[in-house]
């Protein structure tokens, strides 16, 4: 542990409002910053991210583990949140749905990442609480694997449970991207390439 890092016995009370609770220092580095900040020693990274500095893309679902709707990246792979102390992250590069756009911008490309272009582009969504953790876990799979096949999208995508979409159109997505990646056109238009066919 750094020797930064301090422990202090607050007089505030905890959930159950009676006893003092143990405060941790951290210093997070999350989409490129660096963030110095006091939270209950046992608050997991997601309960940071979302209560301490309001990084709420991040989503809180089932809160153990079964949806990955807390999904972010630390050090370019996926990891539940919900299930990491947020002391656990200190020192490694932790990145969530809002750093994608601004890191797509600084490496001079335009709007949002390719992945979240896609997404909307093929209607990948209804209510959106799955998106940002379906679209970091495809994140890194492009990262390690810019062509997958259609089997791996499925198993890098097996911990984002979407109780909306019925999954085609997030495969379509994801398999959009990589396929214009590697310049090519994506096997089965995707919903809005369809349309866009029908309109010419
Ligand atoms: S909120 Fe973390 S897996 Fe569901
Ligand atoms: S769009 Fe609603 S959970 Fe995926």
């Amino acid at each position: 542990m750094p020797a930064w890092i301090a422990r202090a016995e607050l007089t505030l009370p905890d959930r159950a409002g009676t006893m003092p609770r143990a405060m941790r220092l951290l210093r997070l580095s999350i989409n490129g910053d660096e963030h110095r900040l006091a939270a209950p020693d046992h608050w997991t990274l997601l309960e940071v991210l979302r209560y301490a500095l309001g990084l709420t893309g991040s989503k809180q679902g089932c809160d153990k583990g079964d949806c990955g709707a807390c999904t972010v990246l630390v050090d370019g792979e996926p990891v539940l949140a919900c299930l990491l102390l947020a002391g656990e992250a200190e020192g490694r590069a932790i990145t969530t749905i809002e750093g994608l756009a601004p890191a797509h911008r600084r490496a001079g490309g335009d709007g949002a990442d390719p992945l979240q272009e896609a997404f909307d582009a093929c209607g990948a969504l209804q209510c959106g609480f799955c998106q940002p953790g379906m679209i970091l876990s495809a994140k890194a799979l492009l990262a390690r694997t810019p062509f997958p096949t259609l089997e791996e999208v499925h198993a890098a995508l097996g911990g984002n449970l979407c109780r909306c979409t019925g999954y085609t159109q997030i495969l379509q997505a994801v398999m959009k991207v990589a396929h214009e990646g590697a310049g090519l056109e994506a096997p089965r238009p995707c919903w809005a390439t369809a349309r866009d066919e029908e309109a010419r």
